[in-house]
This record gives structure tokens, C-alpha cells and sequence, in this order.
């Protein structure tokens, strides 16, 4: 496994590699979630690159990029036994130089959900995974489901400019309890860890109502909003049920549809969502 922070260094060892290479794009502090991609993309390619790079322009003003979960000696031990050819962790000042005004922007698409309450976030997130593409040059590129709008905006924007770039999307692993797995489940202590399972909870719940046949998507997100009410330390940022690609709220589900939410636990901001259809 090549561990590697230059950008030249990339460029030289992805030249050498023949074959298929598939990417996994990650801001580190890997969980099984991380790992559950970096096998997919193993399975399905010759060679197989992993970046870890917290990008400080996708956080807000009011998110604690200082605070983000970081250890990189523990995720190269994770990564080791998986057999990764590289792993990418440039600093901030490669992948920004000085002087940095370049952006890539989706637009309609980072409006609602997660656009709407974390401004400039999609942005930040189009603009690294952009220069990601460019320096490792995938086939494939690896992707979790759990992030949906994520993968909604990077599809968008592969297709639109055109990167010649497979985008694998990956179902979402859940701990026993189906609290789906993220870096930021770390920060919540025990009565807050239990308290979380209230999104898988709400989520399942309006699930069973679509599986009955019910397909007014305001029964739907009431019922979420109902079983969310239920946990005093839920705090409901937002709830939505929205047509899959475009992401706009639904009346009546008629095709593939997204349940979505984002729920403050305590001071921990969790998103969740269920694909219907
Ligand atoms: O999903 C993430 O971890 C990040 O948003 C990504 C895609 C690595 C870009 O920084």
C-alpha cells in the first residue's frame, strides 16, 4: 500500500497502474461503512485508490471543521489488510493553493434538503471531488448511499461535465440497533446513542405505510415527524419525501422517491434516508 501526500507522487504511481482503478473518496476516520466500499470497488477493479482528505470547504461557518474526527494512522491499519494500492492524503494547501477561486457548482439540485440548511456545503463538496477525479483519473468511483443528495450532485455533475467516470452507489450499513454508520456517531454519548435510533425508527415506520400501498407523501413525512416527536432529545432539522432525481417534495409518489431527514441528537447533527420504489 502506497501511502502518498504529493500530488506528483499520485501522478507518477496512477500512471503506472494498468488496468481498472476504482477511487474511494473519503474524509477519513473510516468506519465499516468506508471499508464495506473500498471492498466493492477491490472486487469490481484492477487497482484501487483511497483519498483521505477533511475538505475544509464543504464545512460551515457554524460546523466545527477543527473538531471533524481525524486519525489517520488508525484508517491506514483499517485499510492495510484490504488490499488498497494507494492511499491519497494531500494537505490542504495542495488541493487549495494560495490564492484559491476556482469552484464547481450544481445548482437546482443543492437547493433543497442539505443545500438548503448548509449553504455553500454541495460547493465545497463538488469542487474537492472534482479535483479528486482529476488527480486520480478512476474508472469508478465509490460512493455511499447514506449521503444521497451527495450522490444525486456528484452523478449530476459527472454527467454534465462530462468526467468519463462510473459512479457506484452503495447500500448504507446500519450497527445492530439500524443507526447507519458515521464518522460523527462518535461524538454521541450513551443516552444520545440510544436516542439515535429514532431516524431508523421513523424511517422503517413510514416505510411500512408505503409498503401497505399508502402513497400520499404527506402521511408519510407526518409519520416520521410522529415517531421523531417521540424522542425528547430529537431536535428535527428536516424531514422530506421527494422524488429520487430531482429531489423535489412530493404530493403523491408515483415513481422512485427518497425519504430524507436530518435530526439533531444532542449537539450531533445525523442524517438518514430509505430509497421507496
Ligand atoms: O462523503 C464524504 O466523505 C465527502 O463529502 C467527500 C465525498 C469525500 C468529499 O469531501
Amino acid at each position: 500500500m502506497n501511502i502518498l501526500s504529493s500530488l506528483l507522487d499520485l501522478r507518477t504511481k496512477r500512471l503506472s497502474l494498468d488496468g481498472k482503478v476504482g477511487l474511494v473518496p473519503t474524509m477519513g476516520y473510516l468506519h465499516p461503512g468506508h471499508l464495506s466500499l473500498v471492498s466493492r470497488a477491490k472486487a469490481e477493479n484492477d487497482h484501487v485508490i483511497v483519498t483521505i482528505f477533511v475538505n475544509p470547504t464543504q464545512f460551515g461557518a457554524n460546523e466545527d471543521l477543527s473538531k471533524y474526527p481525524r486519525d489517520l494512522e488508525r484508517d491506514l491499519e483499517l485499510l492495510k489488510p484490504l488490499g488498497v494500492d494507494v492511499v491519497w492524503n494531500p494537505s490542504a494547501e495542495i488541493m487549495y493553493p494560495s490564492g484559491y477561486q476556482t469552484w464547481v457548482n450544481v445548482e437546482a439540485l443543492t437547493n433543497p434538503l442539505e443545500g438548503a440548511m448548509r449553504p455553500g456545503h454541495f460547493k465545497g463538496v463538488t469542487t474537492i471531488v472534482s479535483k479528486i477525479f482529476n488527480a486520480t483519473q478512476p474508472h469508478k468511483a465509490y460512493f455511499g448511499q447514506k449521503d444521497a443528495q451527495q450522490v444525486a450532485v456528484i452523478r449530476r455533475m459527472t454527467l454534465d461535465l462530462n468526467f468519463p467516470i462510473e459512479i457506484v452507489v452503495c447500500p448504507t450499513l446500519r450497527e445492530d440497533d439500524g443507526l447507519a454508520m458515521s464518522s460523527r456517531n462518535k461524538y454521541l454519548n450513551d443516552e444520545e446513542r440510544k436516542a439515535a435510533t429514532v431516524l431508523f425508527r421513523s424511517l422503517s415506520e413510514a416505510k411500512k405505510l408505503f409498503d401497505a400501498g399508502e402513497r400520499d407523501a404527506d402521511v408519510l413525512r407526518n409519520k416520521m415527524k410522529e415517531v421523531l416527536g417521540s424522542e425528547p432529545l430529537a431536535n428535527v432539522q428536516y424531514v422530506s419525501c421527494a422524488d429520487y432525481d430531482s429531489l423535489e417534495e412530493l404530493n403523491l409518489i408515483e415513481n422512485k422517491a427518497l425519504l430524507s431527514m436530518a435530526v439533531f441528537i444532542g449537539k450531533t447533527r445525523l442524517i438518514d434516508n430509505f430509497v421507496l420504489g
